[in-house]
C-alpha cells in the first residue's frame, strides 16, 4: 500500500539531531515535580520511538551503560544507519528495530522511559491514537512518556501559508523553495506573512521537507492532546523541561494578569500559549493509575542536581545563581550548593530553587555531572563523537545538545582522537581554517563536554 511517510524516510535521510527536551534526566526532575517518582534512568528501559538513526538514543545509552535503550523506526535505511552509529560508537545497550509501531511488540517488558520526538503531529491520526495506546500498555507503573507535538495555535498563521506555496507547486511545479520565493515576491511588504515566509527559508529544504511540508503536518492544541491522553488512560504532567511550562517569551505581568483571569490549570497553560503564539510542546505522560504524591516535599528536592542557566530577573536570587554559577559547567547535588550557602534556610532555598528550576535560571537533572573544563594535552571525543566528526553530523554535548560545525571545523574534529598534541591540532586549524579562533573553539568544546 502506497504510504507517503514511508516513502519520504526511506527516500531521504532526516537530519540527524539529538533533543534536550527528550532527555530522561530532565523529565525525570518534571516528573517528580508533578509528584511521580520515576525510575532512576541509569538503570532504565529506554524505549524511543521513531528513533531514526538513533542520535537522540547512543549518547543516552553511553551516557548509562546499565540502561537497555530500544529504538524503533518505519525506516529500513535509518535503522541501518543506526546500527553503523552504535558499532561505531561501541554501545552495545542499544538496539535498533525497523518496525512501524502499530504492530511493535514490546515482548520484554514495559519501558520506564519512552520518547516520541518530532512523532506525533506528523503522523495520520490512526498513529496518534496507536502511540498513546501503546505508552498506556507499555509504560511501567511509574514511567513516562515524553510526546512532543505542534501547538495549533502557533501553527495557524503559518498552514495558510503552506497552503499558498502548495498551490503555487500544483500550478507551476517546481520545489518548495522556488514556490517560496515566488509567494515572497507577490506578497505585500508590511504582510506579517513575509517573516513566516522568511523563517520557512531559513529554515532550509532539508528540514521543511519533512516538518512544514511533511506529507501530514497536523498542529493540536493542548486540550485535546490532553483528552486524547486521557481517552488512552494517560494523564498529562506538564512539559518534559520544568523550564518550559510557562513560555519564556511571556513577561512576568502577562503571566500574572493571566493568572488571575484563568483559574483552571489546563486552560492556564492554553491561555499562555495563545498569548505567546506558541508552536510546539513536549509533553509527559504518566499512566493514569501512577502512583502520583502531592506538593514535592523539601527532601526531594534537594535531592536534585543543578547547574546555571540563564542570570536570574530578581535580586533575592543571585545569591544562590552564583553559588551554583561557582561550580560551572558542572552539575552538582543541591546539598553541595547548600553547604556553600549556611545562611540560607533550607526550607526558603527550595522555594527559590523551585522559582529556578521552574523559570530557567537554575537548570535541573536527576543526577550530578561533572567533567574536566579543560582540553587536555591530547584531545579526545569519544567514539561516537569521532563518528559524527567524520560524517559530519552534529557533535552531541554533555548537556545532550546537537551543534553543528562548519564543514571544515569536522576535518579538525575528526583528528581530535587522542593522538595529536593541541599544537598539532592548532597548526592544522591554522593551515586549514585561519579564520578559527583555535584555542577558543577548543576551550569551548571542553566547557561543553565534548572531551568528557
Ligand atoms: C520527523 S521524524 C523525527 C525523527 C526524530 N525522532 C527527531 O525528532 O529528530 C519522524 C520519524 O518517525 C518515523 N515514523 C513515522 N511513522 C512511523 C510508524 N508508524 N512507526 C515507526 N516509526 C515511524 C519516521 O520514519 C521518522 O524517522
Amino acid at each position: 500500500m502506497h504510504d507517503p511517510i514511508h516513502e519520504l524516510y526511506e527516500s531521504h535521510a532526516y537530519p540527524p539531531m539529538s533533543h534536550p527536551l527528550a532527555d530522561p534526566a530532565v523529565s525525570a526532575v518534571a516528573a517528580q515535580l508533578g509528584g511521580l517518582q520515576t525510575p532512576h534512568p541509569a538503570r532504565a528501559r529506554i524505549l524511543e520511538i521513531g528513533c531514526c538513526s538513533g542520535h537522540n538514543l547512543i549518547p543516552l545509552a553511553l551516557r548509562w551503560p546499565e540502561s537497555e535503550c530500544i529504538g524503533i523506526d518505519l525506516a529500513e535505511t535509518s535503522i541501518r544507519e543506526a546500527h553503523r552509529s552504535a558499532a561505531a560508537a561501541g554501545a552495545s545497550n542499544v538496539q535498533f528495530h525497523t518496525a512501524d509501531l502499530r504492530n511493535f511488540i514490546a515482548d520484554d517488558g514495559p519501558f520506564d522511559f519512552i520518547i516520541a520526538h518530532g512523532f506525533f503531529s506528523w503522523v495520520p491520526d490512526e498513529v496518534k491514537a496507536a502511540l498513546l495506546v501503546f505508552c498506556r500498555k507499555n509504560l511501567s507503573p511509574a514511567g513516562i512518556a515524553t510526546v512532543s507535538f505542534n501547538l495549533e495555535c502557533g501553527w495557524a498563521a503559518r498552514l495558510p501559508v503552506i497552503q499558498k506555496v502548495r498551490a503555487i507547486q500544483q500550478a507551476r511545479g517546481g520545489d518548495i523553495i522556488s514556490a517560496l520565493e515566488i509567494l515572497r515576491f507577490v506578497t505585500e511588504s508590511d504582510s506579517p506573512e513575509i517573516a513566516i515566509i522568511d523563517d520557512m527559508l531559513a529554515k532550509g529544504p532539508a528540514i521543511l521537507a519533512f516538518d512544514d511540508f511533511g506529507p501530514v503536518n497536523d498542529p493540536w492544541p493542548l486540550d485535546r492532546f490532553a483528552q486524547a491522553a486521557l481517552k488512552a488512560g494517560l494523564r498529562w504532567l506538564g512539559e518534559s523541561d520544568p523550564a518550559e511550562n510557562i513560555p519564556s517569551t511571556l513577561s512576568d505581568e502577562m503571566v500574572e494578569t493571566l493568572a488571575e483571569i484563568v483559574k483552571d490549570p489546563l486552560a492556564f497553560q492554553m491561555a499562555a500559549d495563545a498569548a505567546a503564539e506558541r508552536t510546539f510542546r513536549s509533553g509527559i505522560l504518566c499512566r493514569d493509575d501512577a502512583p502520583l504524591e502531592d506538593p514535592i516535599p523539601l527532601g526531594m528536592m534537594l535531592g536534585f542536581s543543578v547547574r546555571m542557566g540563564k542570570e536570574p530577573p530578581e535580586s533575592g536570587a543571585l545569591e544562590i545563581w552564583r553559588a551554583i554559577a561557582s561550580f560551572a559547567p558542572a552539575c552538582v547535588p543541591l546539598e553541595e550548593v547548600l553547604a556553600i550557602l549556611p545562611e540560607w534556610d533550607p526550607r526558603d532555598m527550595a522555594g527559590k530553587v523551585y522559582e529556578g528550576i521552574t523559570t530557567g535560571w537554575i537548570l535541573p537533572r536527576i543526577e550530578p555531572y561533572e567533567y574536566a573544563s579543560q582540553p587536555g594535552d591530547f584531545p579526545k571525543l569519544n567514539a561516537f563523537r569521532l563518528h559524527c566528526a567524520r560524517k559530519k553530523l552534529p557533535l552531541v554535548d554533555a548537556w545532550h545538545k546537537p551543534c553543528l560545525f562548519p564543514e571544515r571545523h569536522f576535518e579538525i574534529l575528526e583528528r581530535m582522537d587522542g593522538n595529536r598534541s593541541c599544537r598539532e591540532l592548532a597548526a592544522f586549524s591554522h593551515s586549514h581554517c585561519p579564520e578559527l579562533a583555535f584555542q577558543p573553539w577548543l576551550q569551548h568544546l571542553a566547557w561543553r563536554g565534548m572531551f568528557a
